[in-house]
């Protein structure tokens, strides 16, 4: 009988230390879980902080005063959204062209421009030339050298039209495949730059 209790006795220290095991190894799974959330919401903190400066586009310098006809082949390819395909791509549409502080004398005032890493472009999309509301907005984000050098460290961002929502960002190739073709001006296409601005730069 005493062997009996015995067995009992050890029996349950087994499990005992078994269950303190298996909730020190739980709580050690939350924690981790826990770093992972700090981690991922730092990244959303950077996210949230260019969304809140991409926001207020509108309140940049304005590139082009009128809207410009957008170029056929950016008409067709600089918007398509995976899934997604434009009804005519021959129909017109206009672009307006923003530049935050960083950006402005790079794009207003140089031949060769070089952006330094901050700077931003929005390119709001317009059914017509006079439309209030853009269709879409996509954006270029120069992030600091290193972060995709050969393509002039350039960040690709397509935004929703309110600018509340980035729908798509990174170093998406799709972009940078035909912006690629800018290299001399730092990948930045400038064709909407008004004649009067154009004849003015500076080397
Ligand atoms: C087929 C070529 C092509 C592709 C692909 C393309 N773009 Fe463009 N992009 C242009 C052209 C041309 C302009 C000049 C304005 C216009 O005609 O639309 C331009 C202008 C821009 C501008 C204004 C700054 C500048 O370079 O002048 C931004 C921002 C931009 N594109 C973002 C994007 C993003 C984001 C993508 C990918 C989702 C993209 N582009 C894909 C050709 C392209």
């Amino acid at each position: 009988m005493g062997r009996v209790l015995w067995f009992l006795l050890n029996l349950t220290i087994q499990i005992m230390k078994r269950a303190i095991l298996t909730s020190l190894l739980f709580i050690a799974a939350l924690a981790s879980l826990g770093c992972v959330e700090v981690t991922s919401s730092s990244t959303r903190v950077v996210a949230e902080k260019d969304l809140e400066s991409l926001a207020k586009y509108r309140e940049w310098t304005l590139v082009n005063p009128t809207p410009q006809l957008m170029e056929p082949a950016a008409a067709i390819s600089c918007f398509i959204i995976p899934g997604r395909h434009e009804p005519s791509p021959h129909l017109n549409k206009y672009v307006s062209v923003f530049v935050n502080p960083v950006a402005r004398e790079q794009m207003m005032t140089r031949q060769q421009p070089k952006f330094p890493a901050g700077s931003m472009i929005v390119k709001e999309k317009l059914g017509s030339r006079d439309s209030k509301m853009p269709e879409l907005l996509t954006a270029m984000i120069k992030r600091e050298p290193g972060y995709n050098p050969e393509n002039g460290d350039w960040e690709y961002l397509v935004l929703n039209a309110t600018a509340s929502m980035i729908v798509e960002r990174g170093k998406l190739t799709r972009c940078s495949d035909c912006h690629t073709s800018y290299k001399r001006s730092d990948f930045v296409t400038r064709t909407y730059l008004p004649q009067t601005v154009t004849s003015a730069l500076k080397p």
